[in-house]
């Protein structure tokens, strides 16, 4: 499904055409429910009856009725904002929860209240996000989805806004239909394919190391990860520069297109949903496609790593010796910790080129998910590099909590033959921050200068909030949520205006 046009205008609401019109209520005095953010006289008088419905303006509450004499839309969607002061957040998730509601409604006029064009873009990108559905592999039609969201506004800037919110709410679906693909035809080949097609319109350059560069360039872990699989691995740099002075920002994307574990394999039931391993490589891809489209003056370069981890006479077997790229060995104790292994190879070659910091996104640990639950991603790493990274977080409303990376934990991957094991087996402790702290030892230096200080490095782990299994809120649909695409753009921004 195409996300809808997202559009602004200064019509007032009871003139907007559509089949539903958007309206936000919160709760009022004496227990019954305001009308927030419209005084069009043709909405005037509803509040009563929205009372006697039962509405109380709790945030995400809904409810349709028939528009009133005097609105031109066919039928009013009526959404909560809930108590205490409106936010960005508060506005984008109560717009998704209306288009959702409204997703065979394909022409949806939107009058929530904004104030700024901060607003007007959170409000867009969620009703964006929000009427999003995957359908490309039922074979009956489809019903009719959502063309068209149109938002009445005042403030200044809202068309800019509206490109924006166009732009962010696109790579996010890019991101949904990306991880949606089932494994059977998403793979690294078919994902390189996806990758070019998606930028193909951009200011965007795609480097790609098929099986034979990465013999050639040493990439020992994407090798050894995808040795198992008749569809072999690919490394992928999608760079943008929309300023050639702007900080360079690289971000390494776990893209295991199918993770079974390899010959460590999963038990039946925790190996159905793994095609959901290469969402950190579709999320990085993502936020170089929403920033050149939004001509953004930053410089991103994605590095994708691809594989599939499958178990065969050719997988990499535990005990066996790899050799990452720039030199340091791994040995595979557990070879369902493959994504490590293909980050260790991104991290090291993204530090090769110096760029000024460098962010993972992967879905990395099930203990990610035990820890934080499916919507906050864990954020460790570099101080200065994650108080970025929460800031950015907190502009763009997605959830980060920071954990540590205690280096006592680094004895745990002593390896009796190798540099470094890629897991402790037997031992739960501290999985999540275990794969971080095996993440940083892949982190280079600022220059070639054999004491030159780390690069700037952040890690997120998204195996929670990357798939929402259960049921949909604001602007997540069930599924993969599309989570930390904004957040990275949002960084690169926060990263170039310094
Ligand atoms: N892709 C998984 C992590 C994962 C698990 C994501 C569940 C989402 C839901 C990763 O490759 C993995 O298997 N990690 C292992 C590491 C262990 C073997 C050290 C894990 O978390 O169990
Ligand atoms: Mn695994
Ligand atoms: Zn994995």
């Amino acid at each position: 499904m195409p996300t809808p046009r997202l559009l602004s205008s200064s019509t007032p609401p009871s003139q907007l055409e559509g089949d539903a019109l958007v309206i936000a209520i919160a709760p009022g005095a004496d227990g019954g429910v305001a009308v927030v953010g419209t005084d069009d006289p043709a909405l005037a008088g509803i509040e009563s009856a929205l009372g006697m419905l039962g509405l109380t303006g709790a945030p995400d509450e809904t409810a349709r009725i028939p528009a009133p004499e005097g609105v031109a839309a066919r039928s009013l969607l009526v959404v909560g904002l809930g108590r205490g002061p409106l936010t960005e957040e508060s506005l984008r998730s109560a717009a998704g929860t209306a288009s959702r509601t409204l997703g065979s409604a394909r022409r949806i006029a939107v009058a929530l209240p904004t104030s700024s064009a901060g607003e007007v873009r959170a409000v867009l990108e969620g009703a964006g996000m929000g009427g999003y559905r995957f359908t490309a592999y039922r074979s009956s039609e489809a019903g009719p989805a959502t063309e068209e969201i149109e938002l009445t506004t005042g403030v200044d800037g809202a068309d800019a806004a509206s490109a924006d919110a166009q732009a962010h709410a696109e790579a996010v679906a890019l991101v949904r239909d990306l991880v949606n693909t089932p494994p059977n035809d998403l793979y690294p080949a078919s994902f390189v394919d996806r990758a070019r097609a998606a930028t193909e319109a951009l200011p965007v350059t795609v480097e790609e190391w098929g099986v034979d560069e990465l013999r050639e360039g040493g990439f020992g872990g994407l090798l050894g990860v995808g040795g198992g699989s008749s569809r072999g691995p690919r490394l992928l740099a999608v760079r943008y520069t929309g300023r050639a002075d702007a900080p360079h920002l690289a971000i390494i994307g776990k893209g295991i297109t199918f993770d079974s574990g390899g010959l460590s394999l999963k038990p039946a039931a925790a190996m159905v949903g793994m095609k959901y391993d290469m969402t950190g490589a579709a999320t990085a891809l993502a936020a170089v496609v929403a920033a050149a489209r939004r001509a953004l003056p930053v410089r991103i370069t994605a590095w994708l790593c691809l594989a599939e981890n499958l178990p065969s006479s050719t997988a990499m077997r535990p005990n066996d010796v790899l050799t990452i790229r720039g030199g340091t060995t791994v040995e595979v104790l557990n070879t369902d910790a493959e994504g490590r292994l293909v980050l260790a190879d991104g991290l090291a070659i993204a530090s090769e080129e110096h760029p000024d910091a460098i962010v993972d996104v992967a879905t990395l640990t099930g203990a990610a998910r035990i820890a934080l639950g499916e919507r906050y991603a864990g954020l460790m790493g570099d101080d200065a590099l994650v108080d970025e990274v929460r800031a950015a977080a907190a502009d763009t409303g997605e959830l980060v909590w920071p954990m540590p990376l205690p280096s006592e934990l680094r004895p745990l991957l002593k390896s009796d033959v190798a540099d470094i094991a890629n897991a402790k087996p037997g031992s739960t402790a501290a999985g999540m921050l275990l794969a971080g702290v095996f993440l940083r030892e892949f982190v280079g230096r600022v220059s070639d200068e054999p004491d030159a200080p780390r690069i700037p490095w952040a890690h997120l782990d998204i195996a929670g909030p990357a798939n929402n299994p259960g049921t949909p809120f604001g602007y997540t649909p069930k599924g993969p949520s599309g989570v930390m695409v904004r957040l990275l753009v949002r960084l690169a921004e926060r990263l170039a205006a310094k």
